[in-house]
């Protein structure tokens, strides 16, 4: 008997074959298509998902290693059609050119604020011994240095995060 994943709010059963990644589940099981493949090697960041809030590349993740957990997509983020703070910011700092990155781009920079609020260090975290670790922008550019923009969309994408990480401060 298989288990269940809750995705997005609603209970899923998990894939009966235990080879499915969960970017295939979500694409071509549950008309998701929100979450992009782009390498499908985990090398580009386009299929990043949180899981129970953590973001996670959902290429390189088997689907039934998720029973019992929480997985947020692009779709998820928006509630009720009303498109989440970091979505609007992307619109309004131009974050984007074709889009294809951007569902990981946000849901990647959703769980890095995340982190960074747990006080979780990175490769350019300088004090470890900081209660709080500002996010400046090397340390965002670390962070995020994951997803790839092939448009090159980086600026727009860097002061939408920015803007964000203001309005949860
Ligand atoms: S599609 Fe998963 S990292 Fe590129
Ligand atoms: S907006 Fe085209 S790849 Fe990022």
């Amino acid at each position: 008997m298989s288990g269940f994943i809750t995705i997005n709010g609603s209970r899923v059963d998990s894939p009966e074959d235990p080879r499915v990644s969960l970017l295939d589940l979500l694409r071509e099981r549950l008309e998701l298509p929100g979450t992009k493949k782009g390498c499908d090697q985990g090398a580009c960041g386009a299929c990043t998902v949180l899981v129970d809030g953590q973001r996670i590349l959902s290429c390189l993740a088997l689907a039934v290693q998720y029973e019992g957990c929480s997985v947020t997509t692009i779709e998820g983020l928006a509630a009720d059609g009303t498109l989440h703070p970091l979505q609007r910011a992307f619109i309004e700092h131009d974050g984007l050119q074709c889009g294809y990155c951007t569902p990981g781009q946000v849901c990647s920079a959703v769980g890095m604020v995340e982190e960074v609020r747990r006080g979780v260090p990175s490769f350019v975290t300088s004090d470890l011994s900081a209660g709080t670790i500002a996010l400046t922008h090397d340390e965002l550019r670390e962070r995020m240095s994951g997803n790839l923009c092939r448009c090159g969309a980086y600026n727009g994408i860097v002061d939408a995060i920015a803007e964000y990480v203001e309005t949860v401060r």
